[in-house]
């Protein structure tokens, strides 16, 4: 409305005071487009229906940010915060209401410190996972750091809603191994663990972005791994007993000893065992060949490797090199559709079955399934805001991609259907998924008053974090009782308690 624009130019007039101008993007500016799409992912969210942020502002320090939140609190101009983009909904950087808002785009904050015999490094948001492992291996080839599997997912939106990749079962989330962070409050102010209070801290490590200030950067525990891993992935065809080994895998794979994680990626009428060793092709294969002997894994599938090579080869392939790690310009973006789901009991053989029929049908996409079991299953529910813990076998993430914006429809009925269909057999009450797995269908927030309603909120919240989201949203009445970020799907603030 009209009424805004006056505000919007005081936001801008605000900002050129304490930020660089080249450091600003306005919706006018001819750099904004390629700005705003440099860390856009999911193809869905580029076209032009989507509600666009007013202005772009990309930091180069910590003074920065805290001088966007002033400006903006002052002239009702609220702020988006983006790392990676890697956002499944798009929403650091997109809006589904008409808002005026700003995006602060951490991109150009990406420092990596190592302190090797601390064991412990610093992280800017703005890093890639990829230059956050790279920095470590570089340091130490038998250190690591358990966070997701794509080397372009940003560290401040994988860290602040969990993260996980293939060290998950022998060292949790990358939520909990992080032991102090430097964050932008809703006031401006500069806070650390120590400045902030014990709750806004828990919240912050796994709670999701956005909620509950502008992470800045983060400290992590380094952990050891051996100086050789072991990478196999083998594939197996319906025909050739997909069905039986999935059934036996689903027992087997949580059961394991930390020290190995064997996921699945389902696909066609395939399903392909990938799994990670921290040890050697050696000692492996009697492991395999006592617990798992109807896989037939044997030397021949051995790839081994240091820990800092199985990214790229898991990610990429046997080609991939460590330089992929730090490549920015990922060209991949496909439009995309996820949901997940957490599962408790084994799935019955006939619906294994079921499933490949499932995976065969016009528009489907495929199914990557990860077992728990050992450490990230040990950690009590309420030690950090991801409450996928004791008792999960495993969570599926069904991941479907399409290339032309027309050619959607068939995906999306595929993902609502197959979603529909696995109800029976996945958690209910809440029926849980994976908050960094963000998905809009799960719910949106209502804005009362300007402020997010903790009713709306409970309804995606509570499948997101279990009995966690009271937690969260009295968390975010005390840090940000304005609401001032916010999204769909922020945490809102539970006021009086
Ligand atoms: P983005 O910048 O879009 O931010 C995501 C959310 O966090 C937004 O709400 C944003 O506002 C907020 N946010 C970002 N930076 C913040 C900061 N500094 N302070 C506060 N809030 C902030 N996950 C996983 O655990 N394991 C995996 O293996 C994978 N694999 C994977 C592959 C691919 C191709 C994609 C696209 C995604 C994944 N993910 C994943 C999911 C991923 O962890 C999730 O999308 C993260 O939120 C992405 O973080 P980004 O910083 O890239 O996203």
């Amino acid at each position: 409305s009209s009424a805004q624009v006056p505000a919007k130019d005081d936001f801008l007039g605000c900002l050129v005071k304490e930020i660089p101008a080249r450091l600003l993007f306005a919706k006018s500016s001819p750099a904004f487009p390629a700005v705003l799409e440099q860390t856009i992912r999911n193809s869905r969210w580029s076209s032009p229906q989507n509600v666009k942020p007013l202005y772009i502002i990309t930091p180069t320090n910590t003074s920065h940010i805290q001088s966007a939140v002033v400006c903006g609190r002052r002239h009702g101009v609220r702020l988006r915060v983006r790392s990676g983009g890697h956002d499944y909904e798009g929403l650091s950087y997109r809006s589904e209401r008409p808002e005026a808002f700003a995006v602060v785009d951490l991109n150009k904050m990406r420092t990596v410190l190592v302190n090797e015999k601390a064991r412990t490094a610093w992280v800017d948001s703005g890093a890639q996972l990829g230059e956050l492992y790279y920095a470590i291996a570089k340091n130490s080839p038998v250190l690591a750091f358990p966070a997701g599997v794509c080397p372009s997912i940003g560290v401040g939106g994988n860290f602040a809603g969990g993260g996980f990749g293939m060290l998950l079962r022998k060292y949790g989330i990358a939520a909990e191994n992080v032991i102090d962070v430097k964050l932008v409050d809703a006031n401006g102010k500069l806070l650390d663990k120590s400045s902030m209070s014990p709750d806004h801290f828990w919240a912050v490590r796994g709670g999701g972005g956005e909620s509950f200030g502008i992470v800045v950067s983060w400290q992590v525990k380094l952990l050891p791994v051996p100086p050789t891993v072991t990478v196999f992935q083998i594939p197996k065809t319906v025909q050739e007993g997909a069905v039986d080994l999935i059934n036996k895998w689903q027992l087997v794979a949580p059961a394991l000893p930390g020290d190995i994680m064997i996921r699945i990626i389902a696909m066609g009428d395939k399903a392909t065992f990938e799994a990670m060793y921290l040890g050697t092709c050696k000692t492996l294969t009697p492991l395999m060949s006592s617990k798992f002997p109807e896989l037939g894994m044997n030397p021949s599938h051995c790839n081994e490797m240091p820990w800092i090579k199985s990214i790229p080869f898991i990610h990429l392939g046997k080609q991939a090199t460590l330089a992929d790690l730090l490549n920015r310009n990922n060209t991949f973006k496909p439009f995309a559709e996820y949901k997940s789901d957490y599962v408790y009991q084994p799935v019955p053989k006939p619906v294994w079955e079921q499933l490949f029929g499932w995976l065969t049908k016009p528009g489907a996409g495929i199914m990557v399934m990860d077992p728990y079991g050992a450490t990230i299953s040990a950690t009590p529910e309420a030690a950090t805001p991801f409450p996928h813990r004791k008792g999960v076998l495993f969570n599926i993430q069904y991941v479907n991609y399409w290339f032309a914006e027309a050619a959607g429809a068939a995906p999306l009925q595929w993902s609502k259907d197959i979603y529909k269909f696995m109800e029976p057999f996945v958690s209910k009450n809440p029926r849980q998924a994976y908050a960094n797995y963000r998905d809009i269908d799960l719910g949106r927030n209502e804005v009362v008053n300007d402020i997010s309603t903790y009713s709306s909120g409970k309804v995606w919240g509570e499948k997101y974090f279990k009995g966690n989201f009271q937690r969260l949203a009295i968390t975010k009445g005390k840090v940000d009782p304005q609401d001032y970020f916010r999204n769909e799907q922020s945490i809102p603030p539970l006021l009086g308690k």
